[in-house]
């Protein structure tokens, strides 16, 4: 008699255990749905963008500064600039390639060096859609990875 109580109480414990494991899965099963579906609902163009702000954090803030708008006479701004949304295809190559030479942005001259750093076709794309959509800047069309591929040097 002692020998089923005990077995019958090792089963009450064995299935109380089980249930507890699965009530602790349940909500962890629901957690990642719901990061699945936030990750669905982001647009490619979101995507870009955030992913760009990080490589404009690493790459190109040290000169044209964390609000965009760059150092008079020095480094020319990204925020407001009509150089990104008249020259499109220069803007992609110089992002791609680097820039020097004479050019004017917003009326004003700048004649200083941007070297090339190196990003990938998809990292020039991701930054500048983060650059053409911050500080009020607005895009018409966002910059993809196939458009850049198409500028040569
Ligand atoms: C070492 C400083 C430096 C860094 C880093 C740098 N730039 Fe520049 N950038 C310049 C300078 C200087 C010019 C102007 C070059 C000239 O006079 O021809 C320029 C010009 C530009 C232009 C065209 C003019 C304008 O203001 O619209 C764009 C677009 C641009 N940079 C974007 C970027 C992006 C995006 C990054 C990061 C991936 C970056 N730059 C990193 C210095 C820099």
């Amino acid at each position: 008699m002692q020998k089923i109580a005990a077995i019958l109480f090792t089963f009450i414990i064995l299935t109380a255990c089980n249930d507890s494991k699965k009530d602790k899965k349940e909500p962890i099963k629901i957690g990642n749905t719901t990061a699945e579906m936030s990750q669905e609902k982001k647009t490619p163009q979101q995507a870009s963008k955030e992913n760009g702000a990080i490589i404009y954090t690493d790459f190109c803030m040290q000169c044209h500064l964390g609000n965009g708008k760059g150092v008079p006479n020095t480094f020319p701004p990204l925020a407001g600039s009509n150089w990104l949304t008249e020259k499109r295809e220069e803007s992609i190559h110089a992002v791609k390639y680097g820039q020097s030479g004479e050019i004017e942005v917003n009326g004003k001259k700048y004649d200083g060096v941007m070297v090339p750093m190196g990003l990938s076709d998809k990292e020039v794309a991701d930054v500048l859609n983060y650059v053409m959509t911050s500080w009020g800047n607005t895009q018409d069309k966002p910059v993809t990875e196939e458009e850049v591929a198409k500028i040569e040097k």
